[in-house]
């Protein structure tokens, strides 16, 4: 008898980014896994070099899957991103291939929305310009003047993009007693919110939240003329990507007074430089792209994105697929 070779004949997958939890078994037994080990993500030639000759790929929101990387990952069956936004993909070159691939909607929603209400506390209530204030000795006494801020309860927050972290958004404005306006493309009916139009949103609100996914339609939706019909002392959130709103034009606003505060966790391009004039910008509060950061909704993406990958792998339909007509009418 001769000797049997025994080769692995499992398809091979690449993850980018290792998922809060680790590599289940279960996907252990359906794939040859490799994981990249760096603490920073793979460069496009690194993503390359180790997914040409996978089949499946798991993403973060910082891999670019683009024209380059499918035309040279020729294998790939099924791309998985570990987020609920999928501009980081080139979606319509994957839908034309036949690849199908998924998201993680809703299970990071409240979560985002938490962040998001974070933010909004923290630019309206001057959190961390009273914290720095206290820590270099300026709290002599109480003082009636002292780090004024917006009140919430009666503030009018504007919400544009009126998808689930709006929503989820909106009701804890509700919860706060505010006046909730939208701007949405969808209009969502729910008790309480005024569908308006952006003009008008942006005129009235004391808070404007923005919660549209980026696309070449939202790209830049928020700019210089945007700012000028904001009032003077209204307050930008962008927990939703950092290219819908001109950084820069941003930055400038907020210098010549044109508004009155930022809260960020999203950047154009991400990391953000620390060189980048938002960074100095007067009255901004920034975060590290945290929206979805919680045990409990980062182990939940992760248990999806896996799914997601697995189900591509085995020739299933993904549970969350974004491009479903890769599957035509079966
Ligand atoms: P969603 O339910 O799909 O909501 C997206 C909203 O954007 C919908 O109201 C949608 O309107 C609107 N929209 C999309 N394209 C538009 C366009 N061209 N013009 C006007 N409105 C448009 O998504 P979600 O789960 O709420 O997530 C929203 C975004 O939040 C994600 O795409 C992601 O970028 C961001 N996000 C960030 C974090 C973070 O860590 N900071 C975490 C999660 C998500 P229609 O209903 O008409 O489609
Ligand atoms: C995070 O930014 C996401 O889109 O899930």
């Amino acid at each position: 008898m001769g000797v049997e070779l025994v080769t692995s004949q499992l398809p091979k997958v690449f993850i980018a980014r290792p998922p809060q939890g680790g590599i289940p078994d279960r996907l252990r037994a359906v794939a040859e896994v490799e994981v990249w080990p760096g603490d920073r993500p793979p460069s496009k030639a690194e993503l390359i070099a180790h997914a040409s000759s996978a089949e499946g790929l798991l993403t973060s929101v910082s891999d670019r899957v683009d024209l380059e990387v499918l035309n040279a990952c020729q294998s790939l069956r099924v791309i998985s991103n570990m987020a609920v936004g999928f501009d980081n993909f080139d979606i319509d070159e994957m839908t034309r291939r036949g690849i199908p691939a998924g998201n993680t909607p809703g299970v990071l929603t409240d979560a985002t929305a938490d962040i998001t209400f974070a933010l909004i506390l923290a630019t309206a209530r001057r959190v961390l310009e009273a914290n720095e204030a206290l820590l270099n000795g300026e709290w002599t006494s109480w003082n009636a003047s002292f780090m004024l801020g917006l009140e919430l309860s009666g503030a009018t927050l504007g919400i544009i993009g009126l998808g689930r972290i709006g929503l989820a958004v909106a009701k804890r404005a509700q919860a706060f007693s505010m006046r909730v306006l939208a701007n949405s493309r969808t209009p969502r009916p729910y008790a309480g919110i005024e569908n308006v139009s952006l003009d008008r949103l942006l005129r009235e609100s004391d808070i404007v939240s923005l919660h549209v996914s980026l696309s070449e339609q939202t790209r830049h939706l928020i700019g210089k003329s945007e700012f000028e019909l904001m009032k003077p002392d209204a307050i930008l959130i962008n927990t939703a990507r950092g290219a819908v709103v001109d950084q820069g034009a941003l930055a400038e606003a907020l210098k010549s007074g044109t508004i009155g505060g930022a809260g960020l966790d999203v950047f154009d391009p991400e990391p953000v430089s620390l060189d980048d004039p938002i960074v100095t910008a007067p009255h901004v509060v920034l975060l590290p792209h945290i929206g979805s950061a919680t045990v409990v909704t980062r182990t939940r993406m992760a248990e999806i994105a896996i799914d997601n990958l697995i189900a591509g792998l085995i020739g299933e339909p993904l549970p969350n697929c974004i491009n479903p007509q890769v599957y035509g009418s079966r």
